[in-house]
């Protein structure tokens, strides 16, 4: 996955979810969802470093997890393995 407003926001939702203060990054919150990242997300860009989703992604899961718990999709794409399912619904197991 190239970097695309629609393709991270699709979990992350908007660029609140990521701090960008600390890196000195800020000028990301001024883009709007339909900014190409590409322009510079790209292998020759001056983000050349961050071009596919798993150039972010990778040794990162230490890390400030949590910071996008609110992410619509996030608990979509973790339920699929997820150990936490209630025992409120146990009424409804199979025969
Ligand atoms: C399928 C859902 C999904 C998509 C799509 C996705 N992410 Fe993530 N991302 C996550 C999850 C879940 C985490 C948290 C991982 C953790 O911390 O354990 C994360 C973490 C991150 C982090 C680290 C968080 C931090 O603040 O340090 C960055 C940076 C990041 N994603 C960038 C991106 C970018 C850029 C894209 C688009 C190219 C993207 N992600 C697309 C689910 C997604
Ligand atoms: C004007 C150039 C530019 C544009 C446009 C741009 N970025 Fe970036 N972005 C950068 C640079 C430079 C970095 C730092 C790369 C590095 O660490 O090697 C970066 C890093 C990031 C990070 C990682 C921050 C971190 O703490 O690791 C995320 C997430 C990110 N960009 C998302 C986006 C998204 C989403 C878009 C489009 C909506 C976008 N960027 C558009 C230049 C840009």
């Amino acid at each position: 996955m190239p970097v695309t407003g629609p393709g991270c926001y699709s979990c992350h939702e908007s660029m609140d979810s990521w701090d960008f203060t600390a890196s000195g990054l800020t000028f990301h919150e001024a883009f709007a969802p339909t900014e190409d990242c590409t322009v510079c997300h790209n292998a020759s860009g001056v983000a050349s470093s961050r071009v596919v989703v798993t150039d972010f992604h990778n040794g990162l899961e230490t890390e400030r997890v949590g910071i996008i718990y609110g992410g619509e999709d996030l608990s979509v794409s973790e339920g699929k393995s997820s150990p936490g399912r209630s025992t409120a619904s146990s009424t409804t197991r199979p025969p």
